[in-house]
């Protein structure tokens, strides 16, 4: 068997981040080495207690430190993300006293902590606003050669979520994505064309819950709360269950294509303010890297520009849903 991906989860729960610990805490493919919690579907208070309840529920996360970190994003005025994840940013389930604490670090610390004494074979895996990931690369630029990679859910090619053009996770600290989209290292990027493939029908929730253990149980109950505001709002069948696609890709990432893009962060825009420019056709790299089609055009930049991030652009939605249930299988039947 192959070694298991050391992970550094930062995330802000939120049902689809919820479901993404609960994978990441049980797969032999995935080593989770920390949570760290940022605000973003609700204030920093309400998710990292979300965070504490998830992970106390998986009954895996015993020696997996969770801490909370950036209350606000960096520069823009805060949003949060109440009418799809509720109040609580997690309304749905009841849940009892969590049996963790929060870790006294702060996550943007611990972040800075695990990867500096690292062998350089950690992957972070952001699924909320990149607060935390941003702040952590200002704080201690050392920690950029430690990353091997990132593997992020947020953005879209496509059309956003919370406007026309952004997704969520961008729109919530567009400063914070520009900061991570430029530190240099790998990146993969899934995105709203793809999560929106991802969809938790009523069977795929049956299929799930019919585990019958508690994680699995939970896990239905969450998508009984999610799935009625995605209907409310989009008015999808399933939910897209966008966070735990990074975890699917993990575990297997032949579940997903990907294509290498430059993406760039919209940072003046009014009308597209978090959007994630992602250049599908390469219409700025250099003419000579391009081939194909787009070989005669002549770029348009004095510096032409190359990919730096691999952006999914296909999911085999069987695939994951099997992946996500083979997962919550390994919580016992
Ligand atoms: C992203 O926004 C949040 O509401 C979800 O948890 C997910 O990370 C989708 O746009
Ligand atoms: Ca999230």
């Amino acid at each position: 068997m192959k070694k298991p991906v050391k992970i550094i989860h930062d995330c802000d729960p939120g049902h689809d981040d919820a479901v993404a610990i609960l994978m990441a805490a049980v797969h032999p493919s995935i080593e989770l080495k920390a949570v760290t919690v940022v605000a973003g579907n609700q204030t920093i208070e309400k998710t990292a207690v979300n965070a504490l309840n998830v992970c106390s529920a998986s009954g895996r996360c015993k020696n997996v430190p969770v801490s909370a970190g950036m209350s606000r994003p960096i520069v823009r005025r805060q949003v949060t993300a109440g009418d799809i994840h509720g109040v609580s940013g997690l309304d749905g389930p009841s849940f009892g006293l969590p049996d963790i604490e929060l870790d006294p670090r702060h996550a943007v610390d611990l972040m800075i902590e695990i990867l500096l004494s690292s062998d350089g074979d950690i992957t972070v895996v952001p699924t909320g606003p990149l607060t935390n990931v941003a702040m952590a690369l200002r704080r201690e630029p050392r920690i950029a050669e430690k990353i091997e990679r990132i593997v992020l859910m947020g953005g879209a090619y496509q059309l956003g979520n919370v406007t026309p053009s952004a997704e969520f996770n961008m729109y919530a600290d567009p400063e914070a994505a520009h900061i991570v989209f430029t530190c240099g290292r790998p990146i993969v990027m899934m995105g709203l064309d793809v999560t929106r493939k991802a969809r938790a029908t009523p069977d795929v929730i049956a299929r799930v819950k019919s585990l019958g253990n508690p994680q699995a149980v939970l896990f239905a109950e969450m998508m009984e709360f999610f799935a009625k505001t995605q209907r409310e709002i989009y008015g999808w069948d399933g939910p897209p269950l966008h966070d735990p696609t990074t975890m699917a890709w993990l575990i297997d990432p032949g579940c997903v294509e990907t294509k290498p893009m430059r993406v760039e962060i919209e940072l003046r825009g009014e009308l597209a303010y978090g959007r994630t420019c992602c250049d599908f056709f390469g219409l700025e790299n250099s003419p000579d890297s391009r081939g194909g089609a787009m070989s005669g055009i002549q770029s348009v930049l004095d510096r032409p520009k190359g990919a730096n991030a691999l952006v999914a652009v296909d999911i085999d939605a069987a695939r994951f849903w099997d992946i996500v249930y083979e997962t919550f299988a390994m919580y016992g039947k």
